[in-house]
């Protein structure tokens, strides 16, 4: 197939891009070319989204895989001028609402409103199912892996093989559900040779924060790692987040949130996408955890000493 990746030079799009070459077929990558290259074997074609389409206008693909994040226009303009035997759209579970429904559709995010991306998606949604209503639209739950440059799940595997005592949140029952980056890639591209059509969640397994995190201890955990569970009200008390961003315990969800980490990966298995166990994508993360630097300023996660600070709270 000849494969255009609206994307491709970063985490999901990019490992579309290398799932495609890997099984043989011919990758164009569209991307401005800002976030790094098209991976080796891709040819990369400079747009700037904003700007149009360019050279892509009036092109024919066997496939088009679109990440379009939060841009309905885009998602329009490369409908409009791009022919494609199967279509791809990757949207998010955060279409749906803590209570499970799909949020109404919007042009443009409030910068105030925390449903805003969902709301774009919902709408970007729309505008791809009435252009192509064959098209696979995949509502990718937390996407995790070698590439992953927002320090959610990664800061998991860094921490336990740093070794010592790591605070985890003390809610060992609480869902957690991953994907990983390959998995989810490598099956939007056999979708794309199937025609598989449809709205689909693209989760793994239902799971606990608890089970994952004994994953990825037992597969990257340094030998003196001790974790040290911290009930949820001293974690507040002390000010620190839920899921992700400065001062925050990855994956660790608010009461009334826990409905994004437990979708059914029923269809998406049923539609052929495999997981690989939590181990092997702890392993791959830490190696790109390690690449990028394990003492960089992290975007999720808590610094060491806010880690010391939080323990001395803690009886030993
Ligand atoms: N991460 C998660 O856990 C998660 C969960 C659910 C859903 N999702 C969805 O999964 C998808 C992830 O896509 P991704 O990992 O490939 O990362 P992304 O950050 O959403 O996509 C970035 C790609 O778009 C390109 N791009 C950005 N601005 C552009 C512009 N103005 N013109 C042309 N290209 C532009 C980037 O390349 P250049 O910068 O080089 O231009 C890059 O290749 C998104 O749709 C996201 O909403 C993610």
């Amino acid at each position: 197939m000849r494969v255009l990746v609206l994307g491709g030079t970063r985490f999901l799009s990019r490992a579309v891009a290398v799932a495609a070459l890997a099984r043989g077929h011919e990758v164009v990558c569209a991307a401005r070319g800002e976030s790094g290259p098209a991976p080796a074997g891709a040819a990369l074609v400079a747009v700037d989204r904003d700007q149009g389409l360019g050279p892509l206008v009036g092109q024919r693909f066997d496939a088009v895989v679109d990440v379009a994040r939060m841009n309905v226009r885009w998602v329009r303009d490369a409908l409009a001028g791009i022919a494609a035997r199967h279509w791809t759209f990757v949207s998010s579970v955060s279409v749906y609402d803590a209570g499970g429904a799909l949020l109404p559709p919007q042009e443009d995010a409030e910068p105030a409103d925390p449903d805003g991306y969902g709301k774009v998606k919902v709408a970007s949604e729309d505008a791809v199912r009435a252009a192509r209503p064959d098209a696979l639209i995949v509502r990718a739950g937390l996407i995790c892996g070698p590439g992953d440059l927002s320090d959610r799940f990664g800061y998991w595997p860094a921490r336990f093989a740093r070794g010592g005592r790591a605070v985890v949140p003390d809610v060992p029952d609480q869902p957690c559900q991953i994907v990983d980056v390959r998995d989810l890639a490598e099956w939007i591209v056999r979708c794309a040779e199937d025609g598989t059509g449809g709205t689909v969640d693209g989760v793994g397994p239902r799971s606990t924060l608890g089970a994952v995190l004994d994953e990825v201890a037992a597969a990257v955990g340094a030998p003196d790692l001790e974790r040290v569970p911290v009930a949820p009200d001293v974690l507040r008390a002390a000010g620190i987040e839920y899921w992700a961003g400065p001062r925050s315990l990855p994956l660790w969800l608010p009461p009334g949130h826990l409905g994004i980490a437990s979708h059914d990966p029923g269809p998406a298995a049923a539609a052929g996408l495999v997981c690989r166990p939590v181990a092997e994508t702890a392993r791959a993360t830490l190696e790109h955890e390690l690449a990028l630097g394990p003492d960089r300023d992290r975007r999720a996660g808590l610094t060491a000493d806010d880690e010391v600070e939080l323990l001395a709270q803690v009886p030993a």
